[in-house]
């Protein structure tokens, strides 16, 4: 087996994609680091469906508008963005860089992303937000131990995170097959430090995972409206997948939503995202911001979620990549490449700005017009 290369230190010409980043991150890796940062769960279905989904719409255009002026700006829970392309939360991101979380919200910072921060970083949320010149959010997991939980907000709040992305998706952790054929493990000086001092849950006694304390202890609904008594930022609650669900978060007091099937890394077998976006705009039907994640590596892909109902996107693995390849640099050329294809995309399409992507730009590959 041989070492990981060296991170970039400039990117190459050669580079025109984000997905030309895909190779060059993987041979700057561990077999390991990579099975945990690219796998998806089980045959990792989903995860492809993500991307395969997006590749299936096509755009409808419009000739000869008038696009002076026009910019790709938008506003979520009163601050501006330059361009609707966030950092999704990702954990443990020292396994994709030395410098991990650090290296992000500087590249984050240098594109005015907003950036998603996990309770599993493996930086404190507090360095992070030392060094970000971008709008920050805290991603939280809610843990077995609410006091516990209580503190992480409070740690969020003080840090000067703007929202509050609470993940519903991910009680257990999927069946990560690609890790265990990988021997994926974490090396040592890698964890989730934002956690310490959280005493371990004790093991199931029975073995069933029905009987064990962490599904005795997984969050339910009764915790959201907990949350929602806790603290004034807004919640956002990310891995909702069916209509019914949304409007069970709406009457649960949820300030926005992610339509999230977490890249494929929890059950495979969900839908892609895009595929269920539509029928969520239609239950949120404006009321709320909502976002998507899932299989954006292309501009036009942005374009595709936000003709869908997005409001906006998260980008996992398209990020990710960069870093492993090139740290800062990379993250922050992935976010330009990304925004630069929206903005090609919105003038070829005649769309001035995000609320002319309507869904009359988009239609199925296979549609009989
Ligand atoms: C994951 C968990 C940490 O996707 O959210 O790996």
């Amino acid at each position: 087996m041989t070492a990981p290369l060296a991170k970039l230190a400039q990117i190459p010409p050669r580079v025109a994609a984000v997905a030309d980043y895909e190779a060059l991150a993987r041979e700057r890796v561990s077999p390991g680091a990579w099975a945990y940062l690219d796998g998806g769960a089980a045959d990792e279905t989903t995860a492809a469906d993500n991307r395969a989904a997006l590749a299936r719409l096509r755009l409808r255009t419009q000739v000869l508008c008038d696009l002076a002026g026009g910019h790709t700006a938008c506003e979520l829970f009163g601050t501006r963005l330059s361009h609707p392309i966030l950092l999704a939360p990702v954990a443990y991101q020292k396994l994709a860089h030395p410098d991990g979380e650090l290296a992000t919200v500087l590249g984050a910072s240098a594109m005015q992303a907003a950036m998603v921060v996990s309770t599993q970083a493996s930086v404190t949320l507090e360095e992070i937000a030392s060094v970000a010149e971008t709008p920050l959010w805290f991603q939280l997991y809610i843990q077995h131990e609410r006091a516990f939980t209580r503190d992480l907000v409070r740690r969020a709040e003080a840090a000067g995170t703007l929202a509050l992305v609470v993940s519903v998706d991910a009680p257990i952790s999927g069946l990560r097959n690609r890790e265990q054929r990988a021997g994926f493990a974490f090396p040592p000086g890698i964890e989730a430090v934002n956690l310490r001092g959280l005493p371990p849950l004790p093991p199931s006694t029975s073995g069933a995972l029905f009987d064990s304390p962490l599904i005795a202890t997984a969050a339910t609904w009764r915790d959201i409206d907990w949350l929602r008594g806790e603290t004034k930022l807004p919640l956002v609650l990310k891995g909702i997948m069916t209509a019914e669900d949304a409007a069970r978060a709406l009457s649960a007091g949820a300030d926005g939503l992610i339509v999230s099937n977490h890249g494929g890394r929890v059950l495979d077998g969900q839908p892609a995202t895009i595929e269920v976006l539509p029928e969520i705009a239609r239950a949120v039907g404006g009321r709320l911001p909502l976002l998507m994640d899932g299989g954006i590596r292309r501009g036009s892909d942005v374009f595709k979620a936000l003709a869908l109902g997005a409001n906006a996107v998260l980008v996992g693995r398209a990020f990710v990549h960069g870093l492993c390849a090139a740290g800062a640099v990379g993250v922050a050329h992935v976010l330009r490449i990304l925004q630069a294809e929206l903005e090609a995309t919105m003038v070829l399409t005649g769309c001035r700005d995000l609320a002319a992507i309507t869904a009359e730009r988009v239609r199925r590959a296979d549609a009989r017009v």
